[in-house]
């Protein structure tokens, strides 16, 4: 028997997990995201097309990566997403297909994306008054991005997971209202603290979310929990274990020492820090004939570029590229 394969990095760190940038655009403009009026996508020409994107999956799964998720931009707005999903979810190593959205087409795809694979969703809703979503995201979209919630917990992802970047004095006045919705519908919820990723992450009204955990714990007597995969989120859940919610805190308490992921954008550049610049083009390589085990010794050498924490506090002007491009 063969050792199964592992990608470790300079820090001892297992790489088994890559989220994939299917596209860099997106319907919505989340206001910690995206600028209004952005011009900056790649090119099509650019875009790895499925046969490259399969290809260099498929050697990453070779090396042991393990969990995949689609992420964009918003993923759904790549055209046949749900054909890619079906080949990347039957390459051998690949246990975990998942995907991020921003949910406004999901009720459109998520029983092809079902059937094709995806067995779990991440869900952005900031909010669930309809003004504010569109004060956030600049489109007046809440019935869409609720349909397409529905829509996914018919078609039988589990577990959905909603997401919130919680806004100092733009949506924190809600956060009780979207843990009700959560434990009415089951299910998990996460906040997330802003990035200053691109100006937009920059400016956006930070909220520590140390002192929201405190409350909420107390408030709805939760406990500390733990949650397969792993994961950056810390958890808390209701004594019953029917209820999770998770704190994903990159500021006030970074998780660097555990991250386990890579991203690929849609042009082939593999960052390898949310938080830096170190990359890897795979394009380049992928169009200039390269063999598959030079794919897979490339791939070795991009992971030891990984370095070992972002620095979004100590220097938080130094990512100047947007999340919708490096994939959130
Ligand atoms: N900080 C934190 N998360 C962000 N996202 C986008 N921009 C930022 C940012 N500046 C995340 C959100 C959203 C996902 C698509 O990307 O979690 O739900
Ligand atoms: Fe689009 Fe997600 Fe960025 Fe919002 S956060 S603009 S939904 S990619």
């Amino acid at each position: 028997m063969t050792t199964p394969a592992s990608l470790t990095d300079r820090y001892q760190r297992n790489i088994e997990y890559l989220r994939l940038s299917v596209t860099d655009r997106c319907d919505l403009r989340c206001a910690y995201c995206m600028p209004e009026g952005f011009k900056g996508y790649e090119e099509p020409d650019h875009w790895l097309n499925f046969d490259e994107i399969e290809r260099l999956v498929a050697a990453f799964a070779r090396l042991g990566v393990k969990r995949l998720r689609l992420t964009g931009g918003e993923p759904l707005l790549r055209k046949n997403l749900p054909e890619l999903a079906g080949r990347l979810s039957a390459l051998p190593g690949i246990e975990d297909l998942s995907l991020s959205t921003n949910a406004t087409q999901l009720a459109k795809y998520a029983e092809q994306l079902k059937r094709n694979g995806v067995s779990r969703i991440n869900v952005s809703l900031d909010s669930l008054r309809r003004d504010r979503i569109e004060q956030i995201t600049g489109r007046d979209c809440l019935d869409r991005i609720l349909a397409g919630i529905m829509a996914g917990k018919k078609a039988g992802f589990a577990p959905i997971k909603i997401n919130m970047v919680a806004l100092q004095g733009v949506n924190d006045d809600e956060i009780d209202t979207i843990v009700a919705f959560c434990l009415e519908h089951e299910f998990i919820l996460r906040f997330i603290e802003s990035m200053p990723i691109g100006s937009t992450g920059r400016e956006a009204q930070f909220l520590d979310l140390q002192p929201v955990k405190q409350r909420l714990q107390e408030r709805f007597g939760l406990v500390e929990g733990m949650l397969p995969g792993g994961g950056p989120a810390r958890y808390l859940k209701s004594v019953d274990g029917k209820f999770s919610v998770g704190f994903i805190t990159p500021i006030s308490q970074h998780f660097c020492e555990t991250c386990n992921r890579v991203r690929l954008a849609v042009d082939g550049t593999l960052y390898t820090c949310l938080g830096q610049e170190e990359k890897f083009e795979f394009r380049p390589l992928l169009r200039g004939g390269i063999t598959d085990s030079e794919l897979e010794d490339a791939i070795r050498e991009a992971i030891s570029l990984k370095p070992e924490r972002h620095e979004f506090r100590e220097e938080p002007c130094k990512i100047v590229r947007f999340m919708s491009s490096t994939g959130g």
